[in-house]
């Protein structure tokens, strides 16, 4: 049977050197999505290794490197999301790795547009805002690893009445 489920959403440090993260959250928000945890952090080698900890073996050194090195730049907000089979639609909502690929209407596709060619080209990032889990194993993976349970909040929302 479909589940409810739990996400983590990382909204990365050009998100918030933008000034991004209000309108980001409030996408979620507006989708009836329950949020349990969050908390700002600057993460360090240890934290990006844990959570990027197979991203060497799918692409190569050197987008492992470019990703976590980013990732410790600045401050990021992470996010635990709750809803009815919110892994996939989260993903959704964000879009594509290469904001030129995500479709308008998602958050990447909406607040950034790089793409693979140019950042590959001159060993850079592909700034794309957020990270969300990609399926629900990782989900589990990455909330355990980046929350406390005592950080987890247990509260209903308006929405939830309707929709879970
Ligand atoms: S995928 O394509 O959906 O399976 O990728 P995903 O598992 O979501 O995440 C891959 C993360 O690596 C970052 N990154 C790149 N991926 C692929 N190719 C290149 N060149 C590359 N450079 C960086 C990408 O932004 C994903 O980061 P997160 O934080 O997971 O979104």
């Amino acid at each position: 049977m479909a589940a409810l489920e739990r996400t983590l959403v990382l909204l990365k440090p050009d998100a918030v050197a933008r000034g991004l993260a209000g309108r980001i959250l409030q996408r979620f928000e507006d989708a009836g999505l329950k949020v349990v945890g969050t908390k700002m952090v600057q993460i360090d080698a240890d934290l990006a290794k844990k959570h990027y900890f197979d991203l060497e073996e799918r692409f190569g050194k050197s987008v492992f490197d470019v990703t976590a090195n980013f990732m410790q730049t600045g401050p990021v907000i992470a996010l635990v999301l709750e809803g009815v089979e919110v892994v996939a639609t989260v993903r959704r909502m964000v879009g594509a790795t290469f904001p030129n690929q995500a479709p308008p209407g998602t958050i990447r596709g909406d607040f950034a547009h790089t793409s693979k060619a140019y950042t590959e080209a001159k060993g850079i990032v592909a700034a794309n805002l957020i990270h969300a889990s990609g399926n629900v194993e990782e989900a589990k993976y990455e909330v355990e690893l980046w929350f406390s349970e005592t950080e987890l909040f247990d509260y209903q929302t308006v929405a939830e009445r309707y929709l879970f």
